[in-house]
């Protein structure tokens, strides 16, 4: 078992990454948490009639009782009214200010949970158990909670980090394949930022790990975790390094909002504004042609990735937001080589147009 650190401001959390851990979970929450506490499980049924049974066993044993509040699964119920239904359940079930909530699911349950626990009487104690590729690498670390509005995402929310992450890399063999691959593009994201050594493993176990080799499976989450921990650490509030785990994801939203949020799953936009960003990089001539060439080649073993249709224009106003003027400069997290992103400020209009249109080139090419 790994178990790696986060350290915050405030606390510090374990994340701890192991396969079979979930049927070990109530002695690790118990060695986290303490004793006394009422636990509440949020989760949706979908999970809970897959990995219940794991979940529940060593409570069981135990003698622990849980009680499981289900939501149900997609991000169009990740908004407020499912939080205050929630509330309203923790209420009637007697939870007091000593509870303790797990966020049993992916990111959706997880960033739902954790704002219920920033939220709730002032806020209570919660762990993740992330069942998603993506949530298990990503959005289960950092603190970050919240939920939809209609007018956009993630807009309301709160810093609240759990008192521990549980990581079972197991629960992923029940993941759809799109789904795990989505979020492997995360991984591919987080080698080309910080790990030069992780993204040449990355190429040599690809096959494997999308095959479902569970030893490739659990060593891609302890690496790509480890990246985001170290990151987070030593920027929780996103002022300065964070920001460069949105490498990608200057264009990859674009390309969410412009296509509604229904045509591609995150990992899959992500893909594209990483191709977009390459594209950038090498025109600057900060990356090599042949790393950007690899990083390329890495990204598509993750697919075939959906088609789908919008223009370079459309794109743009999506990604510049308020700064339509062409004359304007946009902070974007540039690759400079593999294993190395920098954050620059000086990003024109123009270039990213131009990265935008060469990207819509490649997909041209690619079939796509
Ligand atoms: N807080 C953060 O820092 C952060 C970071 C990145 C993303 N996010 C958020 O995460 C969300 C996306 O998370 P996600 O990709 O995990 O999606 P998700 O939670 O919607 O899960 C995807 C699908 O997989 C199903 N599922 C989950 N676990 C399963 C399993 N083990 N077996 C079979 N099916 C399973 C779910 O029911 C759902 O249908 C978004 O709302 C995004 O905003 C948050
Ligand atoms: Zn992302």
């Amino acid at each position: 078992m790994s178990t790696i650190l986060v350290k915050t401001a405030t606390v510090n959390y374990p994340v701890l990454v192991q396969p079979g851990l979930l049927e070990k979970l109530a002695s690790h929450v118990r060695q986290a948490c303490g004793e006394q506490r009422s636990i509440f499980v949020v989760t949706s049924t979908e999970i809970w009639s897959r990995w219940g049974q794991s979940f529940q066993s060593s409570f069981t044993a135990r003698k622990i009782d849980i009680l499981p509040l289900f939501v149900p699964a997609g991000e169009r119920y990740k908004q407020l009214k499912t939080v205050e239904h929630l509330a309203e359940k923790l209420v009637v079930a007697g939870a007091k200010r000593d509870a303790l909530l797990v966020a049993f699911g992916g990111g959706v349950i997880g960033d739902m949970t954790g704002f219920l626990a920033a939220i709730y009487m002032r806020g209570i104690r919660y762990v993740q158990v992330p069942t998603t590729y993506l949530s298990q690498i990503d959005s289960s670390i950092g603190g970050k909670t919240g939920v939809n509005l209609r007018v956009g995402k993630n807009l309301v929310g709160s810093f609240h980090p759990p008192v521990a992450v549980f990581t079972d890399p197991t629960v992923l063999t029940t993941l759809p394949p799109k789904e795990l691959r989505s979020g492997a593009i995360e991984s591919v994201k987080a080698a080309v930022l910080g790990d030069a050594r992780f993204f040449a493993w990355l190429e040599q176990n690809m096959t494997g790990l999308l095959a479902g080799d569970q030893q490739a499976i659990a060593r891609a989450i302890e690496t790509s975790v480890r990246i985001k921990a170290e990151i987070v650490t030593a920027d929780e509030r996103e002022s300065g390094q964070r920001m460069l785990l949105n490498l990608g994801h200057t264009v990859g939203h674009a390309i969410e909002a412009a296509t509604r949020y229904r045509t591609l799953l995150h990992g899959e936009a992500i893909a594209w504004g990483m191709i977009a960003a390459l594209n950038l990089s090498v025109s600057r001539s900060a990356l090599t042609p042949a790393e950007a060439k690899r990083i390329e080649d890495l990204t598509f073993h993750l697919g075939p990735f959906p088609r789908f249709r919008t223009t370079a224009k459309i794109l743009l106003d999506r990604t510049a937001g308020d700064k339509k003027h062409l004359q304007s400069a946009q902070r974007f997290v540039l690759p400079v080589a593999i294993g190395k992103a920098i954050v620059v400020e000086d990003v024109s209009q123009h270039e990213l147009l131009a990265a935008i249109q060469s990207m819509l080139r490649t997909m041209k090419e690619r079939g796509v």
